[in-house]
């Protein structure tokens, strides 16, 4: 959720420590701040507000400095403001903490008994008061007997006056990356905040520590036990991560589609035999004929990618699909029997209740396979086997690009699934030969930008919107709701289309609008009876048809089309409209479309 980032070794320590937490403004952004050791003491500065505010506060000459950590915040305990920011400071320690600490009422309640007095409403500034009561020389041990009584999650970076140089890390729950260089180490929340200083990085595990200094990286458990810990290679380069000529990231997020999707796909079809290879997958035929269920478990847009899978797996595997809040299941008693199978879709592979969610799952006996974005990152290392999608980073927070990263992989397993039961080679010839032709028939999606943004022009200062569709676009229809609302913060629902007779027609007028997926497939005829209604009621109709309708097209006040496909591929082609019409909408309004109000990119807290 919120960002962090420290750097040792480097004689522009402030100067990249911001740089770093540009990198990492998307993980939270209501403030942020600094704090470098100068002479034996550390220097704070903080402000509410984005990396900007900090950045015209910070004075490059007087912050200087080799050593330092900064953060980027998500409010969860008080207010954004000022005081409520960090680093927090006691004394002598200074730190910068993501993730919930959830005794620290207890905490904070004994260390005032003891003198200590604290002026935030932060459950961080607790935990920097108690490495205080705990130091005795030695902040590593300070920061571990600290952390034993710790109930929650962290990810932490802390300093102390009198120990020049060093930065203490701990993981729990939050993660953390440790960059390895050359006379200087990096720790970060993100490789993102790592990558213009080095590729070589060490991922922390939970119970981690790593205690850094120009010299070297040290890396324990909190029980003070050397843990030898791999150096991995960053595959991203620095440009991946830059907005490459795009107003927003979310535009060039968008515009990547067609190249990322390739990326999902390539090397992982075998068009002569109908088939699929997906190398992380580790199942063997006979395991794969013999699941029985699949459960699948995300948040946000990653769920409606689940959703595309429920209708692809069940209509073209016969495999029995459920799909589930990720923060629902972890919390009931959900049934695993033998032969449940869960795909837990996650783009950052850092979403805290998506990760626990896949945990009980694995507690439960299930086997559990990952759909992720971010090599390295929390949910593709516990789980035993998964898939990347390999779609770069992802920066916007509305994730567009990984959401159709998902659905191809979705699409691949379902064809990998389907070939070991219904589908025959030839079938599965056509569907890859057809997979192979979307890059170009989204290209042809994304030219329609302009027209769409003449649309969005008559919307932009609509109150409400409604999203229909039926079958495998049904999820597409709560997608492109989610994407409005999300960046527009224009209230929008997405429905079945034959749901809205049960309630949402009784807000259609002539001032709603209606975005309708209306493709030609097998519900076609009954989603032109819902459009008619809509007509019937004077709604306006936005519709989304498959190139040379006339029917739907004749009853529509705007219409975009997408070029014909076969039905099993439709959502790659028909939710690229309604990220563009989310985005034009926003950016008219003058929304701050990569970092809207109140959202994050990755949640790390419940
Ligand atoms: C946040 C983001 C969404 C994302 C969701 C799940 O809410 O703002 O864009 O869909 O988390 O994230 P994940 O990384 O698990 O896919």
């Amino acid at each position: 959720m919120c960002g962090i980032v420290g750097i040792t070794g480097d004689p522009q320590a402030a100067a990249n420590l911001i740089e770093g937490l540009r990198r990492l403004e998307y993980r939270g952004y209501d403030s942020a701040g600094i704090a470098v050791q100068q002479d034996g003491a550390i220097v704070t500065i903080k402000r509410k507000g984005k990396i900007q505010k900090l950045a015209d506060a910070v004075d490059l000459d007087r912050m200087q400095s080799s050593c330092g950590i900064a953060h980027t915040r998500w409010a969860t305990h008080g207010e954004p403001n000022q005081i409520n920011s960090h680093p927090h400071v006691d004394g002598k320690v200074v730190l910068v903490h993501n993730g919930i600490i959830e005794n620290f009422q207890v905490l904070k309640h004994a260390l005032e008994e003891k003198g200590h007095t604290f002026i935030s409403e932060t459950d961080t500034e607790v935990l920097v008061h108690l490495v205080n009561d705990q130091y005795n020389g030695n902040l590593e041990e300070a920061v571990r007997r600290a952390l034993k009584l710790v109930e929650g999650t962290y990810g932490i970076a802390v300093m102390h006056a009198d120990e020049p140089d060093k930065i203490v890390g701990a993981r729990r729950g939050s993660p953390l990356v440790v960059g390895v260089g050359d006379g200087f180490n990096v720790l970060a929340s993100d490789v993102a905040a790592i990558l213009a200083h080095t590729k070589q990085v060490i991922y922390l595990d939970d119970w981690d520590m790593a205690v850094i200094t120009p010299e070297g990286v040290q890396t324990v458990d909190i029980d003070a036990q050397e843990v030898d810990k791999e150096i991995q290679e960053i595959t991203w380069d620095l440009d991946q991560i830059q907005k490459g000529g795009y107003p927003h990231f979310m535009l060039k997020e968008i515009f990547e589609q067609p190249d990322t999707i390739l990326d999902g796909f390539r090397g992982r079809v075998m068009p002569e035999a109908g088939d699929v290879k997906l190398g992380g997958l580790q199942l063997t035929d006979w395991e794969l004929v013999n699941i029985r269920r699949i459960i699948i478990l995300a948040c946000g847009t990653s769920y409606h990618a689940g959703l595309v899978g429920e209708y692809l797996i069940e209509e073209y595997a016969g495999i029995p699909v459920e799909v589930e809040y990720a923060s629902e299941f972890r919390y009931r008693s959900p049934i695993i029997d033998p032969g449940t199978l869960c795909l837990v879709i996650s783009q950052s592979g850092e979403t805290i209740d998506t990760l626990e969610a896949m945990r009980e799952a694995k507690r439960r006996g299930a086997k559990v396979v990952g759909i992720t974005n971010v090599v390295g990152s929390t949910i593709a290392r516990e789980t035993e086997c998964g898939m990347y999608i390999h779609a770069g980073p992802e920066i916007g927070v509305a994730s567009t690009k990984a959401f159709t990263g998902q659905t191809t992989i979705l699409t691949l397993l379902t064809i990998l699934l389907g070939r070991r039961k219904t589908i025959s080679a030839e079938a599965g010839m056509e569907i890859i030969e057809d997979l192979q032709k979307m890059p170009d028939k989204i290209r042809s999606v994304l030219d329609q930008s302009a027209a769409i943004k003449e649309i969005a022009k008559v919307y932009k200062d609509h109150h409400n919107c409604l999203y229909l569709g039926r079958g495998i676009n049904f999820p597409i229809a709560l997608e492109g709701a989610l994407k409005l609302k999300e960046i527009s913060y224009i209230h929008a629902e997405g429905y079945p289309a034959a749901e809205m007779k049960h309630g949402p027609i009784a807000l259609i007028d002539p001032n709603m609008p209606v975005v309708v997926i209306s493709t030609r497939d097998s519900s076609y005829e009954k989603i032109r009876g819902n459009v008619q209604e809509v007509k019937a009621r004077k709604g306006k109709i936005i519709s989304i048809v498959t190139e040379g309708d006339e029917e739907i097209t004749a009853l529509s006040d705007h219409v975009i089309t997408i070029p014909r496909c076969r039905a099993m591929l439709t959502p790659l082609l028909s939710v690229i409209p309604l990220q563009l019409l989310a985005y034009h909408i926003a950016v008219l309004r003058g929304e701050d479309v990569d970092q809207p109000r109140n959202l994050a990119k990755a949640v790390t807290v419940e």
